[in-house]
């Protein structure tokens, strides 16, 4: 069966409290789809999204791995929770590339994530050289076999608060889009990790497809088998752009 789409948006380092009215009617329209819908908000905008759009879901963009401690300038999980915050991103290719993340750094703070109670959206994807080599599937499947979270925090149901989302990096915020072929090659090999990582639980997590999404071309990707969803950057800081996305989802 196929699973409920989830179309997340990510604002990355985009909004002020002007842009509250964008989160309010997203929102509203939001509320009354058949998808779930999410933003992942600066953290700045967190508490007060979190007040002006009550029961929505509001995201952080990423967490440090540990509670607390001396690490200036970072937050955990727990204080995006605290924040009113119901999910964060990890992995992002712009904090792996900007901030040297590793797969184990992603997987520690996937793990910590979940065991504050935050939904996580794990993000992978293949530089243009990798994908030019023909070594796109190899190398994103490494990425998610190594940062997938275990131990204690995927106890239990966790692949339901788990979706990974495949961003090609040379899609991102470029207006290009991989085939409908090769999204529907990578969305198989990633199922095909998920299982292996946590069995048949592992058909419960949603894999999202990143990269250029807008209201043009977001039904011909959702139509692909095992797309359940999107992650979307640009297209997702209006809400005349994003709402026909979530509309093409539900
Ligand atoms: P984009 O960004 O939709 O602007 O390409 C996607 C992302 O980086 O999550």
């Amino acid at each position: 069966m196929a699973l409920k789409k989830l179309v997340v948006g990510n604002w990355k380092m985009h909004g002020t409290s002007a842009d509250l009215a964008e989160v309010n009617a997203i929102s509203l329209t939001a509320g009354t789809s058949t998808c779930d819908v999410a933003l992942c908000l600066p953290a700045t905008l967190i508490e007060r999204a979190v007040r002006a759009a009550p029961g929505f879901a509001i995201g952080g963009q990423d967490c440090h791995a540990a509670d607390k401690g001396a690490h200036t300038g970072d937050l955990s999980a727990a204080m995006l929770a605290d924040a009113g915050a119901m999910l964060t991103i990890v992995g992002h290719s712009e904090r792996r590339e900007a901030h040297g993340e590793t797969d184990a750094v992603i997987r520690a703070k996937a793990e910590a994530a979940l065991l504050a109670g935050l939904s996580v959206i794990l993000c992978i994807g293949e530089s243009l050289d990798m994908r030019e080599a023909g070594q796109a599937i190899a190398v994103v499947s490494a990425q998610v076999d190594a940062s997938l979270p275990h131990g204690e925090a995927a106890a239990g149901g966790v692949p339901q608060r788990l979706a990974i989302a495949y961003e090609p990096i040379w899609a991102i915020g470029t207006g290009k889009v991989p085939s409908t072929a090769d999204i529907a090659e990578m969305h198989a090999a990633l199922r095909q990790r998920l299982v292996a990582a946590y069995g048949d639980a592992g058909r419960q997590a949603r894999i999202l497809y990143g990269g250029s999404v807008k209201g043009s071309n977001a039904a011909e990707i959702f139509a692909v088998a095992d797309v359940d969803g999107a992650l979307v950057g640009g297209a997702s800081l209006k809400a005349a752009d994003f709402l026909p996305i979530v509309a093409a989802a539900a």
